[in-house]
């Protein structure tokens, strides 16, 4: 395990030193980058002393063949920054980089763990809460700090976690970094569009930011990851090969196409249940009215699950009543070994949100009950369950 830790200017930078040398304790081949900030608190020679690695803090450095935030980049498995400024948080979540340690984040593909350390009135100011929360989005590790005596003499959130659970949680994090490796993931997202006419069409308020948070997900833990999407606004993650459908029938043949070496599929696509029968040319005037008359669309994942075999496939239901009981019913008729039931209705789980909560089914019946979490974090916890299941058919 290749862990690199930048540790940011604050009080807490001390405590650094502990999480590295649990690191190389635990046999990690660790390295340091610092801001010139923290080295205004803590110095090189500490760092330099437990890893027997260079510490580096100078982007401009020279001495490296390519540039230095670039060789540090695509060193590591993992990049922890303990503590984590307010300062480095907001660069972060912005895409600044003015430092070697952001310019090296932003070069780098490796998932990202951050703990933030500063005084209550810091942690919770809007601005932090609004960069942790696009960090979070974006599936970045957040290592909640705690409550307790803050070094500005005051009782209150903001302490640096303890350094056995920033520890604990890197060592998670590298377990889970290639856990899908070999494996191919197809997501299917956002809403379908049935044609009326020329122009109008019948769909739903799916965003697409599921289907794109798992997407993100599987391709982050080493998944050939394929997203079958109908048209969002949101950006699709790169590395992932993406397929544009508009109807029914065409993510129906697109998934079809990928289907005989998946290994799992995630249907998390509002499906339009029914199109219009006939669709018209031109655009309908007004002054004609208009009578719609709709036929079902094809079940999508009661067809496939016909020919499951050994695949894993979860499925998306969206239930505003009575949620368990007919998730049950669905998860049994559609043969699927999970599926997450929300109500667009409760606080958190509207169309379009970064936050979903629901119940998560799986094929024995036991019920989970996923509590308020971003989509990044359900996603995480859905492909965690994917990851053992696809382990214990080997
Ligand atoms: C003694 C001292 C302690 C500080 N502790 C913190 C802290 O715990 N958390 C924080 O966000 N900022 C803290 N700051 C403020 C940061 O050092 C400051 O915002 C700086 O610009 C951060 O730079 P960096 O993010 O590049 O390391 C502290 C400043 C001083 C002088």
């Amino acid at each position: 395990m290749r862990v690199l830790i930048g540790v940011t200017g604050s009080i807490a930078a001390y405590k650094a030193a502990e999480v590295v040398s649990l690191l190389v304790k635990a046999g990690a081949e660790v390295s340091v980058v610092m801001t010139q900030h923290a080295s205004h608190l803590i110095g090189e020679a500490t760092f330099r002393g437990l890893t027997g690695n260079e510490v580096r803090v100078d982007l401009f450095e020279s001495g490296t063949k390519r540039p230095i935030h670039i060789e540090i980049a695509t060193q590591h498995d993992v990049i922890a920054i303990v503590p984590a400024t307010a300062n480095v948080i907001g660069k972060i979540a912005n895409g600044i980089c003015d430092d070697l340690l952001t310019t090296v984040v932003l070069s780098s593909k490796v998932p990202l763990i951050v703990a933030p350390a500063m005084n209550e009135a810091m942690y919770l100011s809007t601005a932090v809460q609004e960069n942790l929360a696009k960090l979070r989005q974006r599936g970045c590790h957040i290592v909640e700090p705690e409550t307790g005596w803050l070094a500005c003499g005051q009782e209150g959130k903001g302490r640096l976690a303890s350094s056995e659970k920033i520890v604990e949680i890197i060592k998670e994090v590298v377990r889970r970094t290639l856990d899908l490796k070999g494996r191919k993931v197809v997501v299917s997202g956002g809403p379908t569009l049935e044609a009326i006419d020329a122009v109008r069409f019948i769909s739903n308020r799916s965003s697409g930011k599921m289907a794109v948070s798992l997407a993100a997900e599987a391709s982050s833990r080493g998944a050939e990851t394929v997203l079958v999407t109908g048209p969002i606004s949101v950006a699709y993650p790169c590395s992932v090969k993406v397929v544009e459908v508009e109807t029914a029938q065409e993510m129906r043949t697109a998934i079809l196409q990928e289907w005989q070496d998946v290994d799992c599929l995630i249907m998390a696509a509002a499906v339009c249940d029914f199109k219009p029968r006939q669709v018209f040319d031109g655009k309908l005037p007004r002054s004609r009215g208009l009578r719609l008359e709709l036929e079902p669309n094809p079940d999508i994942l009661a067809e496939i699950s016909a020919d499951k075999g050994r695949r894993v496939i979860v499925g998306f239901a969206v239930e505003t009543e009575d949620e368990i009981e007919r998730g049950k019913a669905k998860l049994a008729a559609k043969g699927l070994d999970y599926l997450m039931v929300n109500n667009p209705l409760a606080e958190g789980a509207a169309f379009g949100s970064d936050t979903n909560r629901g119940y998560l089914i799986d094929k024995h019946g036991k019920v989970e009950e996923i509590p308020l979490m971003t989509k990044r974090e359900l996603a995480r916890k859905i492909l965690d369950k994917v990851a053992a299941q696809l382990s214990s058919i080997d």
